[in-house]
């Protein structure tokens, strides 16, 4: 709950020379895709900015998307940006636990009251209060308390951002995402408030949120989020689903590095055949790749190394809304994807395959297409097909 040092002195507490604050400046630029220029400006703003206090808040989630957080490898701008907030409520991070960890929460909320940027991965269960429960407080109440007195809340991962796997299909817990509950439940009065009422409590239907979903999330995406909230004290620009535009602006189809394969109708009809060996694009497997919005084709995991593209499967979708419903992990997408491009053109030219240009073909010229479309199912995976 040190906040009362800036950012700076945070980052020079740990022994970070002003080349190193430089330098870190000119990493968070980039991770939110500004431009160099910007690196005074937010070396002059982090020199001010107090460290935020972080609350975290796991609901109904596989601890993947902490998971996904803590296996980079030190020292990173996810580490330095770490240290440069004041995280003070995290359920598998923090060392204590019971009563102390709640303690540790309602103090963080008494102090930064009306300050604190509220993360939360997981769905909210609305069909029974039971369903999940944190030192006995629903999910529900927990979340409609601690909301009312943050400043910002960032949704992480898909669960908490669309739903996610608890959403899926037949969604037995009533699963919503933190966005959507607010919105219908927001006005609602937690029963433990009488606990934890620190100040005025705001709308919490009106407080900025940000969605950051993936399943789990990138890294360096999190740390972007809360970067671009610490220096400019604003929310970034968002997309219609509430995703930043940095982050999520372009699909992953824009920017795959097999894209010009699939410009030209060349594509791995298996895992195993000379195409998926060439490197061949993989929307007939199932990539997901030109409807979902993500920055994996250029951010990439693991400190850049790869992506599921990469490493030879398709993109699930997994930064979608409703991804597990979408009808089949490994079936191409039959709906339409994508404008004609000049080199879609090209693809159809050159008797490509069906899908290509789907996007921009009149209803029965699809139709005709589809039925020559190549789909393979997990059953076809698992004969080896
Ligand atoms: Fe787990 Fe994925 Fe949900 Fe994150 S979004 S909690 S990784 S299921
Ligand atoms: Fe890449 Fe998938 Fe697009 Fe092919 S369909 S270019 S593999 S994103
Ligand atoms: Fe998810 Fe697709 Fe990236 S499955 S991790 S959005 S490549």
């Amino acid at each position: 709950m040190a906040n009362d040092n800036s950012v700076a002195d945070a980052l020079r507490a740990r022994g970070i020379s002003r080349r190193g604050f430089m330098k870190f400046c000119a990493a968070t630029a980039s991770l939110m895709a500004l431009p160099p220029s910007m690196v005074p400006r937010i070396a002059a703003a982090l020199e001010q900015a107090r460290r935020p206090s972080v609350i975290w808040l796991s609901f109904q989630e596989c601890t993947g998307c902490t998971e996904s957080l803590t296996r980079s490898h030190s020292p990173t701008v996810e580490g330095l940006i770490f240290d440069a907030i004041s995280l003070d409520y995290h359920h598998t991070l923090q060392a204590a636990s019971g009563a102390a960890a709640e303690a540790a929460r309602e103090a963080a909320m008494q102090e930064n009251w009306g300050k604190y940027i509220l993360v939360v991965d997981g769905s909210v269960p609305v069909a029974n209060p039971g369903y999940s429960t944190i030192a006995g407080v629903s999910n529900t109440d927990m979340l409609l308390e601690t909301a009312a007195g943050a400043a910002a809340i960032i949704s992480v991962g898909s669960c908490a951002a669309f739903g996610g796997i608890p959403h899926a299909s037949p969604n037995p817990t009533g699963a919503l995402p933190v966005y959507s509950f607010l919105q219908q439940y927001g006005d609602r009065t937690p029963q433990t408030l009488s606990r934890v009422a620190y100040g005025e409590r705001a709308d919490v239907r009106s407080i900025p949120l940000i969605n950051v979903p993936g399943c789990p999330p990138i890294p360096v995406v999190i740390t972007g989020v809360l970067a671009h909230f610490l220096t400019f004290g604003v929310v970034p620009e968002l997309d219609a689903l509430r995703r930043p535009m940095a982050f999520y602006g372009k699909s992953i189809h824009d920017r795959c590095y097999r894209r010009p394969f699939y410009d030209k109708g060349l594509f791995a009809e298996s895992f195993d055949d000379e195409g998926a060996k060439k490197g061949w694009c993989l929307y007939k497997l199932g990539c997901k790749g030109p409807t979902t919005y993500n920055a994996c084709a250029t951010t990439k995991w693991n400190e850049g190394t790869s992506f599921p593209i990469e490493s030879g499967h398709p993109c699930l979708g997994c930064s979608e809304p409703d991804f597990w419903d979408g009808g089949g992990f490994y079936k191409a997408i039959s709906t339409p994807v994508d404008s004609l491009s000049r080199s879609a053109v090209y693809a159809i030219g050159a008797g490509a395959a069906a899908g290509v240009a789907l996007g921009a073909l009149n209803r029965a010229k699809r139709g005709r297409l589809e039925k020559t479309h190549s789909k393979v199912g997990i059953d076809d995976l698992e004969k080896g097909n």
